[in-house]
């Protein structure tokens, strides 16, 4: 068959309609809409940042963007007044603040158009602005995530214009830095990392039972005691027991001084920093300093990894008391000290009191809540917290800020204007939205980002697994929900086995563009194939950048089954398209001339091992995984 130009001309057209969105883009979140238009723009070392006057957070935003394109290109890019001097050289990208609002874009969105010498950027907020650069800096070429010069003599944007704006108003990313502490520096690298996929909140979990964070002028002992551990590696409650004496040297704090610069470097970047003070629960180190704040007489020592709960199936016991007295009038004078100070240190609204997994065993025995529950008329346990979490409600809002706990708050009765924040599935999110209490969505199924995320035999030790792509299926609204209370969500990565702002990085990329996305695009504009071609670039741009992130898409997941015949059969698959599986179970390393896997393999006798790896286009991708036969056995069911 002869094929006329017309008729390719007409296909190429064709082809290039078929897919949602222009490919040579690899924007994540996804904006609203992009269009691909001709040319290309060429930042040059003549090249300006143009606007329009001496609006403080315009320049800013310019300033900001001028400095990321410094570190890379080394062009001295200048921030000047519309209107003066420019060498003819040079190219422009114009920011500027809409005089008329644009009620499409609201508060954060932004339109961007790039055409041959002229970018323009333009916002009703300066938050938009800063957005519309994230975007921006994300359609140069991925050598601009460099920390340092990388020479060319000019650096090239495709043409395009963008319209977009976010889905929700909160876009959170969890730091738990009681577990693990992670120095300001690595907080400030944290927030840098959480901006160029457009969140802005740091929900900062300052308190726990491995240690307490923030330096409380008032209570002095809560760092000088609490935030010290003894340094143990391993599993997170299954590590030795410190001696009486051994050196509590693991830890550290903020000094207020500290938590201004980290407010002030978030606020700069558009980031609200959400406080976390955990109580009743997880307060071990809180009642190391501070033991009178215990309902049980005692002496408490800052956690190191050692056992101290019982989880079983039908919930959990705590094998020493972790929690602060609800009967103890002590504890609220305490906390009365200890929100007076958050609530002066950070500007944000609300102030999250934690709330969860409170163990109730103590309590149960303890005569001063028998007299706290006749006194008060309490039912029951969920009753005895309810009344602790309204008292704590009064406090926080006493400062003039709003209360945020996790889901378990609901039990026993809500406090008048908590808002919830849904973590034990959808259940909580949707009752509280509909008794109109605010809503922040962190179903732990889709976003606990300190699940295992590949095979959990290679992968960091952990109960539960989430990958990629379920990631990627978040809905922050659950059906049945009442919408108009769903402030958005948020990824949440504690850090009982995340020791280090590296091992932090590989445990938060690259879920957290999937949970960026869910949290910011439209619904319909999402596509898992589309997402999976822009992660595998962006996997570059972060090797640019030197942050870790994890690759397990590249491995190959493994189940196994009984068979009716009792034999163990297992399946190999991967979690994107296109990779081919190899294996053996000779004890040898597998390439891409072994068995390629295409149906259920049966485990042969006597083998020990399964091996696997993914390959593409003939080259390795996952890793080689290897898995031993009792464990395919254990998986199975087969003795
Ligand atoms: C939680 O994960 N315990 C809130």
């Amino acid at each position: 068959m002869k094929i006329s130009f017309w008729t390719l001309c007409l296909l190429s057209i064709s082809l290039t309609s078929v897919g949602q969105q222009p490919t040579e883009f690899s924007i994540i979140p996804q904006p609203v809409s992009i269009e691909k238009k001709g040319g290309s723009f060429e930042l040059n070392s003549y090249s300006i940042i143009e606007v329009p006057d001496k609006t403080p957070d315009v320049q800013r935003v310019s300033r900001f963007l001028a400095q990321q394109l410094l570190r890379s290109t080394g062009f001295p890019i200048r921030v000047q007044l519309a209107g003066d001097p420019k060498d003819n050289r040079g190219t422009t990208i114009a920011i500027s603040l809409n005089r008329k609002p644009d009620a499409v874009i609201g508060a954060e969105g932004y339109t961007l158009e790039v055409a041959s010498s002229l970018v323009i950027l333009r916002a009703n907020q300066p938050a938009g602005l800063f957005y519309g650069v994230q975007t921006l800096l994300q359609l140069f070429p991925k050598e601009i995530e460099s920390a340092s010069l990388v020479k060319k003599p000019y650096w090239t944007v495709p043409g395009c214009k963008i319209m977009d704006y976010p889905r929700f108003g909160w876009r959170g990313l969890m730091l738990d830095v009681s577990r693990h502490f992670y120095s300001k520096v690595e907080v400030f690298r944290f927030i840098d990392d959480m901006v160029k996929y457009k969140y802005n909140v740091l929900h900062w979990h300052l308190t726990d039972d491995q240690g307490w964070r923030i330096e409380i002028k008032s209570l002095p002992k809560l760092t000088e005691v609490g935030a010290w551990r003894v340094p143990r590696v391993g599993r997170m409650s299954l590590m030795s027991a410190p001696t009486a004496d051994e050196p509590r040297t693991y830890g550290g704090f903020y000094t207020q001084d500290d938590i201004k610069e980290v407010v002030q470097y978030a606020k700069d970047r558009f980031v609200n920093v959400l406080p976390e003070i955990e109580m009743p629960g997880h307060s071990m180190a809180t009642v190391a300093s501070y033991p009178e704040l215990s309902g049980t007489p005692g002496t408490y020592r800052v956690n190191s990894g050692e056992k101290f709960m019982n989880w079983h199936s039908g919930g959990f016991d705590a094998i020493i008391d972790n929690t602060l007295g609800p009967a103890n009038e002590k504890v609220y004078e305490f906390a009365e000290k200890v929100f007076s100070e958050v609530a002066q240190l950070f500007p944000f609204e609300y102030i999250h009191m934690g709330g969860d997994e409170c163990a109730k065993n103590f309590w149960n025995k303890s005569e001063a809540v028998k007299q706290l529950m006749q006194k008060e008329k309490l039912k029951d346990m969920h009753e005895v917290q309810s009344y602790f979490v309204k008292r704590i409600e009064k406090i926080i809002e006493s400062k003039g800020k709003k209360m945020m706990g996790w889901d378990e708050i609901l039990e026993g009765g809500l406090a008048p204007n908590a808002a919830v924040m849904s973590w034990r599935g959808d259940k909580g999110g949707i009752e509280a939205s509909k008794l109109n209490h605010k809503v922040v969505m962190t179903p732990n199924a889709f976003v606990y980002l300190d699940f295992n995320q590949g095979e959990a035999t290679v992968e960091p030790p952990i109960y539960a697994n989430l990958r990629l792509s379920k990631t990627y299926q978040f809905e922050p609204v659950p059906e049945g929900a009442n919408a108009a209370m769903i402030l958005g969500g948020q990824g949440n990565l504690w850090t009982e086995q995340v020791p280090s702002l590296r091992a932090a990085q590989y445990m938060i990329w690259p879920r957290g563009m999937a949970i960026a996305e869910d949290l910011w695009s439209p619904k319909e504009k999402k596509n898992w194939n589309e997402f999976v071609v822009k992660v595998e670039k962006h996997f570059e741009r972060l090797d640019v950048a030197q942050t870790k992130y994890a690759r397990t898409i590249y491995d190959p997941i493994i189940t196994a089954k009984k068979s009716k015949d009792s034999d163990v059969v297992v399946t190999l698959a991967t979690e994107i398209e296109g990779l081919e599986i190899f294996y053996s179970w000779d004890e040898t390393h597998p390439d891409n001339f072994y068995p390629k896997f295409t149906q259920p393999i049966t485990l042969p006798k006597d083998a020990l091992h399964l091996k696997v790896i993914t390959y593409r286009n003939g080259k390795p991708m996952g890793r080689q995984i290897d898995i031993t036969t009792a464990e395919l056995k254990k998986r199975a069911g087969v003795k």
